[in-house]
């Protein structure tokens, strides 16, 4: 297809990812990750990430050029994830995508990664429709997104107020004994188990004070509640039936997070729901969303999971809707945001 040329570069955590993105096709995409360093450790340690990337950036990037065979010369603008993120691992990432620009004299643009998480269902389900809704779900990031226009215009519907819902899956699955990240083991267990076997609360909210906000997802009390069951059985020298454990918990976040998102498109009028980040391949989260979807009249977008999960093509994807767009690049020396919001 036609469009800008765009080198797109991830460090937000722990993949150091590139690809190369033209107009709304993806042309190579190349992740590198050291989640299997963290394991041992039970999350992911920053100062281990930010090493990783250091050795992997150059790798990575040189990759991604030859498999999109192609050199700097070729390519347009370079777009870098700027926030939010760790900051070892942002600077990282940030600094390599400004010495390449500052190298072969390109534009660049520091974009926000949870944004990148939208604009990358473009590459699978093509442009987006006007009023679109968003739900992007993972280890770090719960936001309900409102999108008019992807270069210019997000409004953000809701957030969570503490953990995210991968954090909590993370911090429940360690507390049941499975290697990090958790997330995937709680959901094959869960098919296995009794989704009303003990009473998870939702992690609902009443929104922010003056009840603007009614859109934000609290998910630490659903965490507190689900270990406070599981040590007060262990205390009792009762065994854990964690297929049940994992099942009560996935319905009860599933069902939250699907509800929301379906309230959200109503309360806007949107009837296009993009869901994104590693969460997405939550099989509770996929059907609670098909369904509710189907029953709203709702077009449920969800990428295949490597789009998904933390990649290149999504920072890459939206550098292309912004300069498509027309919008200015980033000045030489633009910072850094972990918080960005
Ligand atoms: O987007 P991602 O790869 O990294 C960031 O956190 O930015 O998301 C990883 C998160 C982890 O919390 C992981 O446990 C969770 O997504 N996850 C899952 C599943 N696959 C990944 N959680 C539940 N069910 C899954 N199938
Ligand atoms: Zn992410």
């Amino acid at each position: 297809s036609d469009g800008p040329v765009i080198l797109g570069i991830e460090s937000t955590c722990d993949e150091t990812a590139a690809a190369v993105v033209r107009g709304t096709t993806l042309v190579s995409n190349i992740v590198a990750s050291s989640m299997e360093e963290h394991a041992r450790y039970g999350g992911v340690i920053p100062e281990i990430a930010s090493r990783a990337h250091a050795e992997a950036f150059v790798p990575v990037v040189s990759r991604a050029l030859a498999d999109a065979n192609m050199d700097l010369s070729d390519i347009d603008a370079i777009a870098v994830s700027a926030g939010p993120g760790l900051a070892g691992c942002l600077a990282v990432g940030v600094s390599g995508a400004k010495s390449l620009a500052w190298a072969a004299n390109k534009p660049i643009y520091g974009i926000n990664h949870v944004i990148g998480h939208v604009s990358v269902t473009q590459l699978q389900f093509g442009a987006l429709p006007e009023n679109t809704m968003a739900l992007i779900v993972s280890g770090g990031h719960t936001s309900l997104l409102h999108i008019d226009d992807i270069a210019r215009s997000i409004e953000v519907v809701g957030t969570t107020l503490d953990d995210a819902a991968g954090e909590c899956f993370d911090k429940v699955a360690r507390l049941l004994g499975f290697p990090y990240p958790g997330g995937p083991h709680i959901d094959r267990h869960a098919r296995l188990g009794d989704p009303t076997a003990l009473k998870v609360p939702m992690g609902l909210t009443q929104g922010r004070a003056g009840a603007e906000h009614p859109y934000d997802f609290s998910f630490s009390g659903v965490k507190t509640a689900v270990a406070r069951w599981v040590e007060g059985r262990r205390a009792d020298g009762k065994d854990i039936p964690v297929d049940d454990v994992c099942a009560s918990l996935a319905q009860s976040v599933a069902s939250v997070l699907s509800r929301k998102a379906i309230d959200a498109c109503r309360s806007r009028g949107s009837d296009t729901l993009i869901v994104g980040g590693g969460f997405s391949a939550n099989s509770q989260l996929r059907e609670h969303l098909a369904e509710a979807g189907r029953e709203a009249g709702v077009d449920v977008r969800i990428p295949e999971i490597k789009l998904c999960t933390d990649n290149g093509a999504m920072v890459a994807m939206l550098g292309s809707n912004l300069v498509t767009a027309g919008v200015a690049p980033s000045s030489p020396d633009f910072p850094i945001d972990s918080a960005m919001p």
